[in-house]
């Protein structure tokens, strides 16, 4: 039995305050502006409380500016032990009392004290249908691979890079022509749509981890009937 059976992210929405977010920025930030865009409803059961960068030209840096959400840097390069670096994140996070985080693009691989201290609270997009295609380069790696079908990941972040109980996946086909570009983008709108709904499932609580597979109380899931097929049965001869 895992101990983390039964335990779930503490949910800020039983009471009426919102969970508070943290979202980590490496790049452009479109899942951060996904994240901004969902919390602007105003049933939607989060809010973001900080961005944190640890390059001060992270793109998405501008997208928190405008939407008047608090942001903080802490360059990676002023640290020479990663520990340290973790440990001045953890602290800003601690500081900003935030209920989860979300890695969104963010470019730093994390250490094993730093995601024990935020177990169950520590969440990333990837752009890959893990366990498949782990690291970089995902979409030039599938088409090399030849996979027919790709996707993302919303996962909580486990000790090795791309691991940890997976909350929820979207695929797309791979089509005749593709590259690395096209995939990447048809990817990142699924990416865009996933994130702020697993958020969203976390923060109404409706997520457990048990023997380290999430369990997702009283969502919609896919139906027998609803597969992706590429290519599609009717172009059988
Ligand atoms: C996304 O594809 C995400 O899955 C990966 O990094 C990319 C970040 O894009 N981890 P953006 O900065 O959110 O636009």
């Amino acid at each position: 039995m895992s101990k983390r059976e039964n335990d779930s992210v503490p949910s800020r929405t039983e009471g009426s305050a919102k969970m508070q977010l943290a979202v980590l920025i490496s790049g452009g930030g479109t899942n951060l502006q996904a994240l901004i865009d969902a919390c602007a409803a105003p049933d939607y059961p989060a809010r973001i409380a900080l961005v944190i960068a640890n390059k001060e030209d992270a793109g998405g840096l501008e997208r928190a500016r405008q939407a008047g959400i608090r942001i903080q840097t802490i360059r990676h390069k002023d640290f020479t032990e990663r520990a340290d670096f973790d440990h001045s994140l953890s602290a800003a996070l601690e500081k900003a009392d935030v209920d989860l985080i979300c890695l969104a693009g963010f470019m730093r691989v994390l250490g094993a004290p730093f995601v024990t201290r935020w177990e169950d609270k520590l969440i990333n997009i990837h752009p890959a249908l893990l366990p498949a295609f782990k690291g970089l380069h995902t979409h030039a790696r599938a088409l090399e691979a030849g996979v027919r079908i790709v996707g993302c990941t919303v996962h909580y972040v486990g000790i090795d890079v791309d691991v940890g109980p997976i909350i929820a996946q979207a695929a797309v086909a791979v089509l005749p022509g593709d590259t690395e570009e096209s995939l990447a983008q048809r990817v990142l709108k699924q990416e865009h749509r996933l994130y702020p709904l697993a958020v969203e499932l976390i923060a109404r609580g409706q997520v457990t981890v048990s023997d380290g597979r999430v369990e997702i109380a009283g969502s919609d899931s896919s139906s027998e009937e609803a597969v992706l097929s590429n290519p599609l049965p009717s172009s059988r001869k």
